[in-house]
Parts: C-alpha cells; structure tokens; sequence
C-alpha cells in the first residue's frame, strides 16, 4: 500500500488548494517592490537577494541595486566593487559574485536577453533548482515548482508528512507536490492582483523604470508566490495563524493537531562561540584597514585588522603582535560587539593599537573613505559604534 510519503496528491485536494490559495493571494499578496514588474532580471536579483535574507531588509537593498544596475548588461559591465559595496551588510557574498558571471553569461551566450527556457536559467552559475523555478514561474508564468523552507512548511503540513524534510525521499516527495500544485494552477485563468498599496508604505509610483504595475498575473507565478506568503505571514514556524488561513479545512496536519510540530527538521546546529580582537589603529586621522584575500569568506571586503582569539584576552597581545605587528594600546577592550551569522556566535573586542612595522595590504583610510568602501558586516557594524562610519 503507498505510504503517505508516496501517494500523489488527490487531484480534487490538490484543485481546492489551488483555487483556495490563487484567491487568497489575489486579495492578500504584499505588495513587495518586486512584484511590480515581471522583468525577469529585476526577479532573479530579487530572488538572490531573498535567499538567507528577511523581505523587510531586502526592499532597500533591491530598490538601490535597480536604481543603480536597472539592467543586466550593467552588472555584466559594473566594477566588482561597486557590487560589493551594493551588497555590503547581505552577507554571503559569493552570491554577488556569481549574479556578475552570469550577468556575463546571459550577455556572452544569449545577446544579454535573460533565456526564459528552464534549463539555460538552471545552467547560470549561482542558480539552483529554486531561484531557477521562482524565475521561470514569477516572470515566464511557467509551472515550474519551488521549495524553500517556508513552502517546506507549508507542504509539510498540507499533507501532515512527519518524516524529515531534509531526508532525499522525502525531500523529493515536496519538490513532486509543489510541481503537482504549479501544473494545476498553470490550468488556472490569470489572476487579478486587488492587494492594498497601503499595505506596507510602499509608494504606487515606486515602479522599476519602464515597467508599469501590472493589474492581472499568471497563475504559475501567483501559484508559487501564494505559497512562500502563506509561509512567511500565516503558516509560520511558531504559533500559525491557521484561524486566518485560507487552506486550514484542506489542512492535515490542523486535523491531527501537529502543525506545530511540523516540519521535522530537527537536528539543529549548535553555534560555534567565537571570539575576535579587533584592532583600531590610527595615524594621522586615517583608519588602518585592509582587505581580505580572494577565495576565503568575505572575498575582497575590507576590515580592521583582526585575529581569532582561542585561549584568554591576555593572549591578545601576542597574538596581536605575531599575526598583525600591533600592539594593544589598553588591556581592556573600548568596545564589545556581538555578531551572529548562520553557524558563528562572534563576539568581537575592539582594542585600540598601534602599529609597530607595516603590514602587507594594509591601507590607511580617510572618513569618507571608510564609508565609501565595502566593509564586512560586522567591521561595518564596528565602525559605526566608534562613529567612524
Ligand atoms: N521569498 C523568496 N522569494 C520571495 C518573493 N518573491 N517574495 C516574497 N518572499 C520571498
């Protein structure tokens, strides 16, 4: 007998799903920046953005980056540290090198029109199967499906499947329901976006140049939108909202009464602690910094000099000396700052210091300097608490 783990979706479950979410979106949908155009560009930028990263810190960052690369073959041409310093404070910064490979991509092999086939969006470097089914379903309307982990959530508890997403059978058994959910919506008429403009203080003028809001979408494209916003503001990992949910009757896991124990992703990575010594050193009103090397993490960013600290603070002045030719001016830091990223709980002592002989790739910045250029998140974050940036 077909576990639940491989029973195909009942078609007429599936259709009322379907037709239950398309509805909703078309009264509920956010009205997001990006979600005014269908530029598949302005969509995929959008989507890089999104991935690791809350809506709410993406708006700007998209908005400046459009105002200021409107189109595909400015990336391709753009300085890479002009990039950088677009994306400084996103993090996971390989993502920006690779939207400029295939910005070049897209303008080498295909005249600088972004493909709207499947497998040549698949086929450019930072693309995987999500960001390349969000593209070809949000600006081509073709029903090709996503998951990401609010759809995860989403799908998990549609169907009350208890067995651990991240797991490869069950893993594939989501990618075949959201597929089995695109096509049915692709059968769909197009959908009419009534959401409020007011909603979320996002200006009705606000538009990516040249493209004007459009008032009907298609229903792959609303489909899979329809889904990521169930997941991001009703279906949420804590404490949903399933009173306000439009498929809570369709809804498995509410009928068991485990949607709060779904999805079964368990197996949490514990943080690594660390500790880092950062040093201030200043001469002639300008700001010791230098830039990390390519390959590692944090690629061409700059930062104050800094090393890791395993053992005591009164190891820092060794350290300090040996890895930075630096000297600690003070025993005690003048300032502490947190930082956590994904895996790393950083805590960062920033010592004033002086140099004692020139260190390779140091640089000296000027105030304007320091805020012109393109900064880790937490040197930037660092600079702003001495009020240097
Ligand atoms: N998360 C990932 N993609 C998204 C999108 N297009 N809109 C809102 N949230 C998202």
């Amino acid at each position: 007998m077909a576990s639940h783990a491989t029973r195909k979706a009942q078609p007429a479950k599936r259709l009322q799903i379907v037709r239950a979410l398309l509805a909703w979106f078309s009264t509920n949908a956010r009205d997001l920046p990006w979600r005014r155009t269908r530029d598949p560009y302005a969509v995929w930028i959008s989507e890089v953005m999104l991935q690791q990263t809350q809506v709410a810190t993406v708006i700007s960052y998209w908005e400046r980056w459009m105002r200021a690369l409107p189109t595909i073959q400015s990336v391709a041409k753009a300085r890479p540290a002009k990039l950088r310093k677009l994306w400084e404070g996103l993090g996971y910064y390989t993502r920006v090198r690779n939207l400029q490979r295939a910005a070049r991509h897209v303008v080498k092999e295909h005249g600088g029109h972004f493909p709207d086939d499947f497998d040549r969006i698949l086929a450019l470097p930072g693309v995987g199967r999500y960001t390349a089914g969000a593209i070809a379903s949000i600006a081509f309307n073709q029903p090709r499906p996503i998951l990401d982990g609010n759809v995860t959530r989403v799908l998990t508890r549609l169907f009350a499947m208890r067995t651990n997403p991240r797991e490869a059978r069950t893993n594939g058994r989501l990618w075949q329901l959201a597929e089995e959910l695109v096509v049915t919506a692709s059968r769909q008429s197009a959908v009419t976006l009534s959401s409020s403009r007011k909603a979320r203080g996002v200006q009705p003028n606000r538009r990516h140049p040249g493209e004007a809001a459009k008032a009907t979408t298609g229903p792959c494209s609303c489909l899979n939108q329809s889904l990521m916003e169930l997941g991001a503001v009703i279906c949420t990992p804590r404490n949903p909202r399933c009173e306000a949910c439009p498929v809570a009757k369709l809804c498995a896991a509410r009928r068991l009464g485990i949607a709060d124990q779904l999805p079964n992703s368990r197996k949490r990575i514990v943080a690594a602690e660390r500790r880092i010594a950062v040093f201030l050193v200043q001469r002639d009103g300008r700001v010791m910094a230098r830039q990390r090397p390519a390959g590692g993490v944090n690629a061409h960013f700059w930062e104050l000099p800094q090393v890791e600290v395993q053992g005591e603070r009164r190891e820092v002045p060794r350290l300090a000396r040996e890895a930075l030719g630096i000297k600690p001016a003070t025993r005690t830091p003048l300032c502490a700052v947190p930082h956590n990223i994904t895996r790393h709980r950083i805590r960062a002592e920033v010592f004033a210091g002086e140099s004692l002989g020139p260190l390779p790739e140091a640089r000296w910045f000027t105030r304007a300097e320091l805020r012109r250029k393109a900064f880790t998140g937490l040197d930037r974050k660092i600079l702003r608490r001495l009020q240097l940036a």
